[in-house]
């Protein structure tokens, strides 16, 4: 062990001895919900969690040859999962080249996966994409034997592709993306209820047409249609744009009272709710689904690079992985996307036990107690080197700096110059506290002090002081 190491090791046992234990405090051990990217290259994810306890993901993957199916009894473990193969593209045929975007549905009781296929041979015909299910004949996905149910009979004989279906007021819909013949988009939404799987039970209603700036860099794309019941509103997130950084989600909201196939129920936000992020170094985030955690708090789906820059055709780019964090709500009840947290542990957020309002969160390199935004309120704890409890507290904005504590109380954001005294100060112990659902960040460094809200200001304070005390969420 290196010096430094030596004598953080000893200052974190130091630490640890000098922080009373109160009753039902633990030392919490930094081990992250899940870490991102979840999966590599698998784009397009859908993850669900089934009322069986167990997380289901299945995507594109890069190859477009096939169907394939994880399933975990966590969230994260569907990094590790065995991945099933359920079905392959055919040797010729109208389903023998591209296989992208599955998503996997339990209707009636049967197992029905939805994808969108196309003809191999090359040239523009590949790209005669349409919709269509396959079925399970038996009740465990991942073991039982997949066959084609049928092609989807959309309302044109176009490119159609990104389905999805949720039930609604008792109801299950379709929703999917494609070419309307007489308008000059790539694809645009439409939704309409089910009569059976492939079979539609209404006449389709078009949602939307891509023409905002942010949906037609490139192509004119709207897509990818996820659904989201929450707070008295139906969420719907698309992707829009070319599959590039530029590719991003965009929203449209209807009342759940409202009459969901009437096109004026649904209102479009005019601008990007998701967006590729150079800070967090997230490109073309999109294609996403909705799930929750262990705890049953929101989840978003989505697949994203961590490079702006693609030689080629970004379609054939095998870097869209899956990625998921938490998903926040306004205080009108909306959901706040935020942005793509960026490689590495969910990042979490810290209010103050004292004034929930003020939360852990900076301005620039400046530490406040404040919610300016989101992103600013986003901390991903690391494991730090002052022995297996310490960690280290980054801002997923500024994600080369960290927290370091002051002798002089003081608490800074400053990047890692390698020091001695960068190691030393940027430890932290974190303590849970059962019986007031609180968290302490312990300082290594300054003995007896602890992360603390004092007002708007972030300092230490005593480890027992009330503003030492964080809610996580
Ligand atoms: O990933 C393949 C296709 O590319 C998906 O179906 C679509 O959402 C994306 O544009």
């Amino acid at each position: 062990m290196n010096p430094i190491d030596r004598r953080l090791f000893l200052a974190g046992t130091a630490a640890l001895s000098a922080t009373p234990l109160i009753a039902r405090t633990r030392v919490e051990v930094p081990t992250p919900a899940a870490v991102n990217p979840l999966v590599k290259q698998r784009a397009d994810a859908q993850v669900f969690r089934h009322e069986d306890g167990h997380y289901y993901l299945t995507g594109s993957v890069p190859e477009y040859d096939r169907l394939v199916l994880r399933r975990s009894k966590t969230l994260a473990g569907l990094a590790t999962a065995e991945e099933a193969v359920l079905w392959r593209h055919e040797k010729t045929g109208p389903l023998s080249g591209f296989i992208w975007a599955p998503e996997l549905h339990q209707i009636d009781g049967r197992w029905t996966m939805y994808f969108a296929a196309g003809p191999s041979g090359g040239g523009e015909d590949v790209f005669r994409i349409r919709t269509y299910a396959i079925v399970c004949d038996g009740p465990d996905p991942m073991t039982g034997r997949w066959k084609l149910l049928g092609q989807f009979q959309a309302p044109w004989d176009s490119f159609n592709l990104d389905s999805t279906s949720f039930v609604h007021k008792g109801r299950r819909y379709f929703a999917w993306a494609q070419r309307e013949p007489g308008i000059e988009t790539n694809s645009n939404l439409y939704i309409a209820p089910l009569a059976s799987p492939l079979k539609l039970a209404a006449r389709a209603t078009r949602l939307t047409i891509p023409t905002l700036d942010w949906e037609t860099g490139g192509y004119k794309v709207a897509e990818a249609p996820a659904v989201l019941h929450r707070n008295g509103r139906l969420f719907m997130t698309y992707s829009a744009s070319a599959t590039d950084a530029r590719y991003c989600l965009g929203l449209l909201t209807a009342p759940e009272d409202a009459d969901i196939m009437d096109p004026d129920a649904w209102v479009k936000s005019q601008q990007p709710v998701f967006t590729s992020c150079p800070e967090t170094r997230v490109y073309g985030p999109g294609h996403n689904s909705f799930t929750v955690d262990e705890k049953g708090r929101d989840i978003l789906v989505y697949h994203g690079r961590d490079y702006e820059a693609i030689k080629g055709d970004p379609l054939f780019n095998p870097d869209r992985h899956t990625r998921v964090q938490r998903l926040y709500y306004k205080a009108d009840g909306t959901p706040d996307f935020g942005v793509p947290v960026g490689n590495g542990p969910l990042p979490e957020r810290f209010a103050s036990a004292v004034d929930p309002r003020a939360l852990l969160a900076h301005d620039g390199t400046r530490l406040i107690a404040g919610n300016p935004s989101l992103p600013a309120t986003q901390f991903r704890q690391t494991a730090g080197r002052a022995g297996p409890q310490s960690i280290m507290l980054s801002p997923i904005l500024l994600p080369d700096h960290y927290l370091l504590a002051g002798k002089d109380g003081s608490v800074t954001l400053a990047r890692n110059d390698r020091s001695a005294d960068f190691a030393m100060r940027s430890q932290f112990v974190r303590f849970s506290d059962d019986r007031s659902n609180t968290v302490r960040f312990v300082s290594i460094a300054v003995t007896g002090k602890a992360l603390a809200a004092v007002g708007k200001e972030i300092r230490l304070a005593g480890s027992r002081d009330a503003t030492a005390r964080w809610i996580a969420d």
